[in-house]
């Protein structure tokens, strides 16, 4: 019987680790990691044919993750036309105009463009959101290909998502359970979205019931809006309890919590980490699209993050847009985000900037419900090495993703980025880190 081509172990050699261990090696064979050398270890001996990678005492992470993003739009900016106020409600209404215009092979073309820059830049995982208020399915049935197409090197998890409201559109509930039936695995909704505060609770038991049913995760953007009366999340995390789905739901966004009186998050927290639920900020999205009907001062309308964390939540940040109607910027880059993250809730102890660090990696890994992400023996094999000393530094200078690690494969490598200099008395070579 022919056999599979096995892969080469590979050794990286000096790493620094996020937790600060540095002058470490990784032994991977099969694509997981079998052992973990620490510089006071007795010298690891690597099986002949073994790939070397010198890490130079750079930063090894696992890959980075984006627990928030919409696909289907993505690299779709200027079609049909601009959103000239840049709100949230014309990247709305402008989707809505894309939509009919639409190809299955377009469509599967940009997210694959899209998934070749998120591997370049050490993104391996992500959960995207995909449009079911569409009764052709289009966009459904091209993720799921482009999920098919890059699953050796990306793990891409789908979220039926009811943009224009379970409820409120007519087909959107079918078309839901069409692609669930499909292969689509995360429960999406939009409750802020649906007619009344009343029918947006209705959504939220509904769709929770549904994936209670069968056995599905379940992510909504959840009061993405500016209103400090918009209480879906607690509708959320309710249902959550009464179902038993602790760990597996999670609100996206919870723009409204920023504007909520405070007594009442002060009661809301405690009743989120009780539920188990998790949330995802966006960052980019929420500090350009929120506070559009403020004059002065201009309310931010990124959620409570720190907060969040301090009750017990896991907190994410995702991209969320690149290059769609809502946003006409961003490439990719997880660190940009948590660099935004960090800079809006104001996160800058120590101790806040390395967890912005782990709202990109550690924390959506636990969302996605990724299997053997981690650092540790037995983990896959799947590394970014930064061009960073530490996680902070690495956030600072968006660093250079080296080298880009999947299950024991570099899917792609970055040149060191350095300029050289003619200075009299200094370096021809300049070093972006700090002196070490
Ligand atoms: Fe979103």
């Amino acid at each position: 019987m022919p056999t599979m081509p096995t892969l080469p172990p590979l050794l990286i050699r000096q790493a620094t680790l996020p937790d600060g261990r540095s002058g470490v090696d990784l032994l991977a064979i099969d694509g997981r990691i079998a052992e973990i050398r620490e510089s006071t270890d007795p010298v690891l001996t690597p099986p002949a044919g073994t790939t070397l990678l010198d890490a130079q005492g750079w930063l090894l992470s696992p890959p980075f993750v984006d627990a928030h993003f919409h696909m289907d739009a993505t690299l779709s900016h200027g079609l049909p036309r601009i959103n000239r106020s840049g709100t949230l409600l014309e990247g709305i209404a402008l989707w809505g105009e894309l939509k009919p215009l639409l190809t299955a092979e377009a469509l599967i073309e940009r997210a694959m463009a899209y998934c070749d820059w998120a591997v370049a830049r050490g993104l391996l995982a992500i959960r995207s959101h995909v449009d079911v208020c569409d009764d052709r399915l289009l966009a459904v049935q091209a993720l799921l290909e482009v999920k098919r197409r890059v699953a050796p090197y990306l793990d891409l998890q789908l979220v039926a998502f009811p943009q224009d409201g379970v409820l409120r559109s007519a087909t959107a509930l079918a078309n839901l359970k069409r692609a669930l039936d499909l292969g689509v695995e995360v429960v999406g909704g939009i409750p802020h979205f649906e007619r009344t505060a009343e029918q947006g609770a209705e959504s939220v038991k509904l769709l929770c019931e549904l994936a209670a049913a069968r056995g599905l995760r379940v992510d909504m953007h959840c009061d993405e809006s500016d209103d400090p009366l918009s209480r879906h999340i607690e509708t959320l995390a309710w249902h959550t309890q009464r179902l038993g789905l602790q760990g597996r739901v999670t609100g996206s966004h919870l723009t409204s919590m920023h504007s909520m009186d405070n007594y009442y998050v002060s009661k809301l927290l405690p009743l989120i980490a009780e539920a188990g639920v998790q949330a995802v900020a966006n960052p980019l999205i929420n500090i350009t699209l929120q506070g559009r009907h403020d004059s002065y001062p201009k309310r931010r309308g990124m959620t409570r993050v720190p907060e969040l964390m301090a009750a017990g939540v896991n907190v994410a940040f995702g991209h969320d847009c690149v290059m769609d109607p809502w946003y006409s910027l961003g490439s990719g880059d997880m660190l940009e985000v948590a660099a935004m993250g960090l800079h809006v809730a104001q996160m800058t102890s120590q101790d806040a900037m390395r967890a912005c660090f782990d709202a990109v990696t550690v924390n959506p890994a636990r969302i996605l419900g990724l299997p053997g992400y981690g650092l540790a023996v037995g983990c896959e094999a799947s590394f970014v090495l930064l061009q960073a000393r530490s996680p902070v530094e690495a956030i600072r200078l968006r660093a250079t993703r080296l080298a880009v690690v999947r299950r024991g494969r570099v899917l792609a490598r970055t040149p060191a980025a350095t300029a050289t200099l003619d200075l009299p008395g200094r370096p021809d070579r300049l070093d972006w880190t700090l002196p070490h």
